[in-house]
Parts: structure tokens; C-alpha cells; sequence
């Protein structure tokens, strides 16, 4: 037998880059590849990367020059490019550096093999938008064992066109996966160990992919199918715009008990004037009634955020208003970012506000929604949660896994990844909680959780 190559795959970004990545190992395994966790041994290194910031698209040439030194060693070694920085720029990255051999956008990754048999002998570049449905194309390795969760990408692409950001362009126009394929995959991926499935999309609840009766069906109805998977026992999405949030979604926040009560629902922003200069499409207090309907559903949701501070043209009266309505949604987790400007799109032609006006503007938001996701994991301290267990912790005996509302919970007991089981919260530390075990999950066997009294409460 041939020995195995060796790729080493270094993923940037969002979730959806993470599920490609997998993706393209997968598919690459067909070409005789194995992953490996270093570039040093590696014949193939792929970079996936991020275009959404401007910090996050030069790391990759830096990385890049990085390999010099490898790839004098070892003249065979192959270097792609992959993901939205691919996209992007194309021919431009082995313009700007030479050593790359190949680059493949986020919708080629099924001519990837083909495009590996050549490089090295050849500068291969893929950009398409090809009408196909790419994953379909690629070939799985059969049936290897998964850890206990997992992605899995329902939609891809955006037909938003938020004024700053580069999502549209380099992921293309909204598409959604068949309602059949999804199911298979997740049964897939149920079977090969998964328990908690997170659906990916960059807007996921515009889903609308085809059902098996010929019916474009939304997010909810997918769910709904999805959780009569046995053995799936966590479905979560992401990530959400607030216009696609429909009546059927937030009712099955509120009745499907697989659903798991988070939801991150990006606002950017809270002053209308900025909303609207953003292209977002929602107003300020459009979002806010949409808090509250899904809080009425489902009262204990944690509800994640994304802003950007420093938009063009933001003073700082639209900056007190983003203050505001943070103070009144009360977030569990939020993700901010200064803003970048990105080439292209049309809030980089606008009048930029002052770097040192927006990084104070980004360290008073992120102290408020640090003080914020701090009180509500501290809330959960004496209440019972579902946990599933994923790996070891740092300290002897200790097992770690993510709380149904994804925060990370310690314990000290006798369980193994995969288990599911009912913790009661008793301490709130700095970037996770700690707690003991109750007993398994309701309607869960975890074997080895199964000799303590179970709670159903
Ligand atoms: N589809 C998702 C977000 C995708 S990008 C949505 O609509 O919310 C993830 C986050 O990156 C965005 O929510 C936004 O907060 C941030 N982002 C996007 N473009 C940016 C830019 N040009 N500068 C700073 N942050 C940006
Ligand atoms: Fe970007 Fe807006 Fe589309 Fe989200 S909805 S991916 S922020 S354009
Ligand atoms: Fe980045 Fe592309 Fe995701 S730009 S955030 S990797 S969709």
C-alpha cells in the first residue's frame, strides 16, 4: 500500500468555513491525502480562509510567507487557497505571492481533486459560481466516527447586500441545500456518533430549500423533521438575520424541545439613522419587538449579537442609541468589531470616522456586553441544565461540555463525550461555569449516568 500524503488544513472565519474545511479533507481524502496538525510534515498545506474584515484577509499573505522556508525544502510541497480571500482576490494572491499553486472559491471545492491532481505542475484557479450543489459532489469517506457535535450547511450565499460587508460577492446568491439531502447527512452524521447538529448559513432562517413533496420548506418545518431523528438530541442554527425570523421559527423556539434556546440574531446597530445607511432593512425598534416576541415564546433563550462600531457617518448619538438597546435586549454573548472598510462594497466610498473615535467606541461596547454576558451566566448558578459532555478537562477526573444555552460547564465525573446529561450550575467563573451531576437527560441513556436518580424537573 502507497503510504498516505499528508494535508494540513488551517481554517479562518466563520462556522461555515469550519463545515468546508471538513469538507474539503474529506474530499481531498480520495486523492490519497490524511490530515495531519502541522504545516512541517505536510505535502499539501490549505489555507481557508476569511475576507470579512481587512485584518483577517492580510493575516493569510503573512501565514503565506511563512512557508518559504518549508517549500525550499521541499520543492513538491503544494499550497492552496481556499475560501472567500480566494474569492476575492483570485489570481491576485499568486500574483502577490508565487509560491500558492492553487486557488479554488468557496463554490469549486468539488473540482478540488482535479485541481490537486494538476497543481504543483501548474498555477490552477477556480472562481465559479457553478449551478451544482458542490457538497452532493463530494465525496465522503465512509462512515468515519465523529465527536459529539457537529455543523452542517442547510444555506449558503446572501442577497442582502449589507453596505460593508463582502458576504454576497464572495459566497454568491442565496442558496438552499434539498430538504433530502439534509436529512440524509444529519442521519449520517447521527450515526457516526453526532448528537448535536448546529445548521449553518449566513442566513440560515431564509432557508427554503425543496421537500420531498415538491414544496419549498422553511427552517422550522426542517427542524421539526429533524428532530425525529433518534438519537439527534440538540439542533441549533446559525446565523439568523432579524427579517427571516417568521412565526413558525419562534414557535418552535417555543415548543420543540431538540431546539436549544439560543439564538444569535444580529442587530449591527441601534440607531435607525445607521441601520439604514447599513442597508439593513430592520429598524431599531422592529428588532426590539422581535426580542420580545421570541422572549414570550421562549423565556429563557440567551439571545448573541454582533455589532460594528465606527460605521461611516456614526456620531455619537447614533453610538449612545447602540449603547441603549444593548442595555435593553441584555445579551448572553455578542461579537463586535471595529469597522472595516472592504473594497467593493458601498460603505467604503463613505466619510470614515476617526480610528481613535471608534476603538474607544468598541472597548465602552465590549465593557457592556462583557458586564452583561458576565450577569447571565452568573444567573445560571442553582439551576439545572442539560450538558453535553465533549471532552476531558484540564484538571484530573474533570469532563467538559456546553450547557443547552452553549455555555462551556465543568464537572467532575465519571462520563465520557457524547453523554448527555442534567447538571445543577453551582459556580460562575470568567469564560465558563462549573456544576455536578444530577443524572442522564430525560428519554436519554448515558450509560455511565445511568446508576444516579434521574431528574426530570
Ligand atoms: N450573515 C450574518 C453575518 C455575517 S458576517 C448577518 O447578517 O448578521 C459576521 C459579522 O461580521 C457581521 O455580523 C458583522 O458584525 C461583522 N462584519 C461584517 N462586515 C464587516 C466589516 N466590513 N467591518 C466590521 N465588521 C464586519
Ligand atoms: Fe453580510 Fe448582511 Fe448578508 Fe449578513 S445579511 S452576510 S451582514 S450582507
Ligand atoms: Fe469570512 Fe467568508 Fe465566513 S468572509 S465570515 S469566511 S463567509
Amino acid at each position: 500500500m502507497t503510504q498516505p500524503k499528508k494535508l494540513f488544513i488551517k481554517t479562518y472565519g466563520c462556522q461555515m468555513n469550519v463545515y468546508d474545511s471538513e469538507r474539503m479533507a474529506e474530499a481531498l481524502g480520495g486523492n490519497g491525502y490524511e490530515e495531519v496538525g502541522s504545516p512541517d510534515e505536510a505535502d499539501m498545506i490549505l489555507l481557508n480562509t476569511c475576507h470579512i474584515r481587512e485584518k483577517a484577509a492580510e493575516k493569510i499573505y503573512s501565514e503565506l510567507g511563512r512557508y518559504k522556508e518549508l517549500k525550499t525544502a521541499k520543492p513538491d510541497l503544494k499550497i492552496g487557497v481556499a475560501g472567500c480571500v480566494a474569492q476575492a482576490e483570485g489570481e491576485e494572491i499568486i500574483r502577490r505571492q508565487p509560491l500558492v499553486d492553487l486557488v479554488v472559491g468557496p463554490q469549486s471545492y468539488h473540482r478540488l481533486p482535479e485541481m490537486e491532481a494538476k497543481a504543483g505542475k501548474e498555477k490552477v484557479i477556480d472562481t465559479d459560481f457553478p449551478e451544482e450543489d458542490k457538497f452532493e459532489k463530494l465525496r465522503a469517506r465512509p462512515k468515519a466516527k465523529r465527536g459529539p457535535t457537529a455543523f452542517l450547511t442547510v444555506q449558503e450565499g446572501c442577497d442582502k447586500f449589507c453596505a460593508f460587508c463582502v458576504v454576497p460577492y464572495t459566497r454568491g446568491a442565496e442558496v438552499s441545500r434539498p430538504v433530502s439531502r439534509v436529512l440524509a447527512e444529519a442521519r449520517d452524521l447521527v450515526e457516526r456518533g453526532v448528537r448535536e447538529i448546529t445548521l449553518l448559513g449566513q442566513n440560515v432562517n431564509a432557508y427554503h430549500g425543496e421537500g420531498p413533496d415538491g414544496r419549498d420548506w422553511s427552517l422550522a418545518r426542517l427542524i421539526w423533521e429533524l428532530a425525529e431523528i433518534d438519537g439527534l438530541e440538540r439542533i441549533r442554527f446559525t446565523t439568523s438575520h432579524p427579517n427571516d425570523m417568521d412565526d413558525d421559527l419562534i414557535d418552535a423556539h417555543g415548543r420543540c424541545s431538540k431546539l436549544m434556546p439560543y439564538l444569535h440574531l444580529p442587530v449591527q446597530s441601534g440607531s435607525d439613522r445607521i441601520l439604514k445607511r447599513m442597508n439593513r432593512s430592520h429598524g431599531r425598534d422592529s428588532y426590539l419587538r422581535l426580542i420580545e416576541r421570541i422572549r414570550n415564546a421562549r423565556p429563557d433563550i440567551l439571545i448573541s449579537g454582533d455589532f460594528i462600531v465606527g460605521f461611516p457617518e456614526e456620531t455619537d448619538e447614533d453610538f449612545r442609541d447602540t449603547m441603549r438597546l444593548i442595555e435593553e435586549v441584555r445579551y448572553g454573548q455578542a461579537f463586535s468589531f471595529k469597522y472595516s472598510t472592504r473594497p467593493g462594497t458601498p460603505a467604503a466610498e463613505r466619510a470614515q470616522v476617526e480610528a481613535a473615535v471608534a476603538d474607544a467606541r468598541l472597548q465602552e461596547l465590549q465593557a457592556l456586553i462583557t458586564r452583561q454576558q458576565r450577569a447571565v451566566q452568573d444567573a445560571m448558578v442553582g439551576r439545572e441544565v442539560g450538558v453535553l459532555i465533549e471532552r476531558k478537562g484540564r484538571l484530573e477526573g474533570q469532563m467538559v461540555g456546553k450547557s443547552d444555552h452553549l455555555h462551556a460547564v465543568h464537572l467532575t465525573a465519571d462520563l465520557t463525550p457524547g453523554d448527555l446529561v442534567r447538571v445543577k450550575i453551582t459556580e460562575s467563573g470568567p469564560n465558563s461555569l462549573g456544576g455536578t451531576l444530577v443524572g442522564a437527560a430525560a428519554g436519554v441513556a448515558a450509560s455511565t449516568a445511568a446508576s444516579t436518580s434521574v431528574n426530570t424537573a
